[in-house]
């Protein structure tokens, strides 16, 4: 068995996380080119740091939920078994690494930093307050950027990822709306590679297939659920 989990803004909403297309959306008040965009960011470097300050505020004011939990437990199931394990996440807060995971962040992480002049990359949580920039210790340039994925910026694990869905047996969607590219995808090419697919969300997401097993509701709910089932399968 190899399983491949893709997981999206609804696995953290259960941990007060707001997804990013709801109504309590995260983007309300700000257009999504202003705040998370590389033009965003030369416009108006202070409003880009400022909404992503917040953002890591945030991370120390939640906890992972029951479904990163059961996630990570699979995870340690499979290892334990021989069985492959991948789980790939669109999301930037650091629950499934709490929890127990070892994610591939798709699209960049809070918790780091990067220098936009020399490349380097920092893990930074003590700078969470900080109306200011913070300089990079390498260079000395003046500001470090979120290491996050902006729009219309290449996903540098973009390939990768769809080696992994184009190899998997398994593949469970988890709290993705399947709207934004190449990780909605990736549910397209396991498919095609004979994979056998469930999909957990709240809503519907657009790219299920009638294929696909759709298990509707909370992830704190059903997640686990899922997560026993699929360790029954293992050999
Ligand atoms: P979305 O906000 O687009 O979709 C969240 C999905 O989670 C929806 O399908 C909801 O139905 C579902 N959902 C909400 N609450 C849930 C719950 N408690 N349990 C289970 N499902 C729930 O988030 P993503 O698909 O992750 O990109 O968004 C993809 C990307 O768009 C993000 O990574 C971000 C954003 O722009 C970047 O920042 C580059």
């Amino acid at each position: 068995m190899k399983l491949l989990v893709l997981t999206g803004a609804g696995v953290s909403a259960d941990s007060g996380l707001a997804t990013f297309r709801g109504s309590q959306g995260l983007w309300e008040g700000h257009r999504v080119e202003d705040v998370a965009s590389p033009e965003g960011w030369r416009r108006d470097p202070s409003l880009v740091w400022r909404f992503y300050q917040m953002r890591r505020a945030a991370l120390s004011t939640v906890q992972p939920n029951a479904a990163h939990l059961a996630l990570a437990a699979l995870e340690a199931r499979c290892r334990q078994r021989g069985a492959e394990f991948r789980l790939v996440t669109q999301n930037v807060d650091d629950l499934h690494e709490r929890a127990g995971s070892k994610p591939l962040h798709m699209h960049g992480e809070l918790a780091w930093l990067r220098c936009e002049r020399c490349g380097t990359r920092v893990r930074d949580l003590e700078h969470l307050d900080a109306e200011c920039f913070v300089p990079c210790a390498s260079c000395r340039a003046p500001r470090l950027r979120p290491d996050i994925v902006w729009f219309g910026e290449m996903v540098p694990s973009a390939e990768e990822c769809l080696r992994l869905a184009a190899a998997c047996t398994h593949f469970l969607a988890i709290g993705t709306s399947g709207a934004v590219y190449p990780a909605a995808g990736l549910i397209d090419v396991a498919r095609r590679a004979g994979a056998r697919v469930l999909v957990q969300s709240l809503d519907e997401p657009s790219n299920l297939a009638g294929v696909d097993e759709f298990h509707p509701g909370r992830a704190v709910e059903v997640v686990p659920v899922l997560c026993r089932a699929l360790a029954q399968l293992l050999p």
